[in-house]
């Protein structure tokens, strides 16, 4: 059992942190150890293909986080200026810094033309005069990677698809042809690569190969007009196993739960073409979420004598606030206690304290009986967990603790007090 899973090590950070600041009632916990295991496996099984890699930060900004990955050699593909100056605060030099996503402000282009970036993902082709402005302002050139809507149903959560035509991200494959043959028009960008991301939790290889094969026929179309495009960025995607088996280092801890990564980079590169662009991944979710677990104690486990029988409801001190996946994606994430006491498993519903019904981590899990203090430990969460966290219902972020080589740090302190008053302090705007 990997360390971010023992259920004495969580109960250790749990009375560290306890006796650092009283009253903490439920934390995140990420195994450093093991993002360093997953970014080798990464790296292993997609060697053929010589990838850049970039690590998503959306996935978990955690500083401590971002710098493991950048100690094992994975660049970081940011989605907006804080997560440019996360990168760079981080450490990742300019050369190792993409931009992404579909809503570039002038704040972020004037950022990357003056602090630099490998590349930035065009999402549209007006956004490439958006662009053409602020490097000319900079007297700078930037190189450009043309998203493009492959038009590919990766399957898996409709709400974090991507890659077909129904979603907002991308420029048609015509658009990018045309772009890139007007480029003239931009001097101070280098139209030199295509983007696409197909979307996420995506668990086949064949959605990968085929947006390699969309990519390459670009790259193709270009260079019958005079000039290939030298790079391709598939983007992130891969899937995890969300289902609780124990890791196994490697693509996989069930087969055909998580893509088989090493299958993938074999499709591609047996691809016309693959061998002459440089390929470029950016996977968030595969590297950290096995590696998170959010803690929490149990408030109350509450039985109601309904006049349709029992129902029992295991409320804990984290909810929707802190970890949004089980409610806005029905996400599954196994739930377990930490102690183990006598009795029978029960199915319950585990809930937070946030007054909404869909404030539900798991419905009838099979539970012992447990007591107010007892923790409970949902894993796999250390993607898309405390990122997507917020202070709704009055409830500040919790804290963040990370393990490494048998050493626990805290890696982000709790929000403390009540953040509602906090930011009541207001300013006049206009008299
Ligand atoms: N590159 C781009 C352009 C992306 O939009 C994303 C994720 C990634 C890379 C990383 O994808 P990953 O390897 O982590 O699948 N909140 C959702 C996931 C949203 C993913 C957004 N984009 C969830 O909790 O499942």
């Amino acid at each position: 059992m990997s360390t971010a899973l023992d259920p004495s090590t969580l109960v250790r950070a749990h009375r560290a942190l306890t006796a650092r600041t009283p009253g903490t009632h439920a934390f995140w916990f990420y195994d450093l150890d093991a993002i360093r295991d997953r970014a080798a496996a990464l790296k292993h099984h997609l060697k053929s293909l010589a990838p850049r890699l970039s690590y998503a930060l959306k996935a978990n900004g955690l500083p401590a986080i971002a710098r493991t990955l950048h100690d094992c050699g994975f660049g970081a593909d940011a989605g907006s200026l804080g997560e440019l100056e996360l990168a760079r605060a981080c450490g990742f030099p300019a050369g190792a810094r993409t931009l992404s996503g579909n809503g570039r402000t002038s704040e972020e282009a004037a950022w990357v033309a003056h602090h630099g970036v490998e590349a930035v993902s065009a999402d549209a082709p007006q956004e490439l005069e958006l662009l053409e402005r602020e490097a000319a302002r900079a007297g700078v050139r930037l190189r450009i990677a043309l998203r493009v809507n492959p038009g590919i149903v990766a399957g898996g959560h409709r709400g974090i698809e991507t890659g077909h035509s129904a979603t907002k991200f991308g420029m048609s494959a015509r658009q990018a042809v045309t772009a890139w043959r007007d480029r003239a028009r931009w001097p101070h960008l280098e139209l030199d690569g295509v983007h696409v991301h197909v979307g996420s939790q995506v668990a086949g290889a064949e959605p990968f190969v085929a947006a390699a094969r969309v990519s390459l026929e670009l790259v193709a179309a270009c260079a019958r007009e005079g000039h290939a495009l030298a790079s391709v960025n598939l983007g992130g995607g891969f899937a995890v196993d969300y289902s609780g088996a124990p890791a196994e280092g490697g693509s996989g801890r069930e087969p055909g739960r998580e893509p088989d990564l090493a299958a993938i980079a074999a499709g591609i590169r047996a691809l016309p073409g693959a061998a002459r662009v440089r390929w470029c991944f950016e996977p968030g979710r595969w590297l950290v979420a096995h590696a998170g677990t959010l803690v929490a104690e149990v408030l109350w486990d509450k039985r109601r004598d309904d006049d349709d029988g029992e129902h029992r409801f295991v409320v804990l001190a984290a909810g929707m606030n802190d970890l949004l996946r089980p409610a806005l994606y029905g996400a599954r994430h196994v739930i377990q206690p930490l102690s183990q006491r006598a009795g029978a498993l029960t199915p319950a519903d585990v809930v937070g304290p946030v007054c909404e019904t869909s404030d539900r981590f798991a419905q009838a899990v099979p539970l012992p009986p447990l007591e107010p203090g007892d923790l409970v430990a949902i894993r796999d969460a250390g993607a898309y967990g405390a990122v997507m966290s917020s202070g709704y219902n009055g409830r500040g972020r919790l804290a963040e603790v990370v393990h490494e080589r048998g050493v626990l740090r805290l890696a982000r302190a709790a929000e403390s007090g009540t953040p509602g008053a906090r930011d009541g302090v207001e300013v006049t705007l206009e008299a």
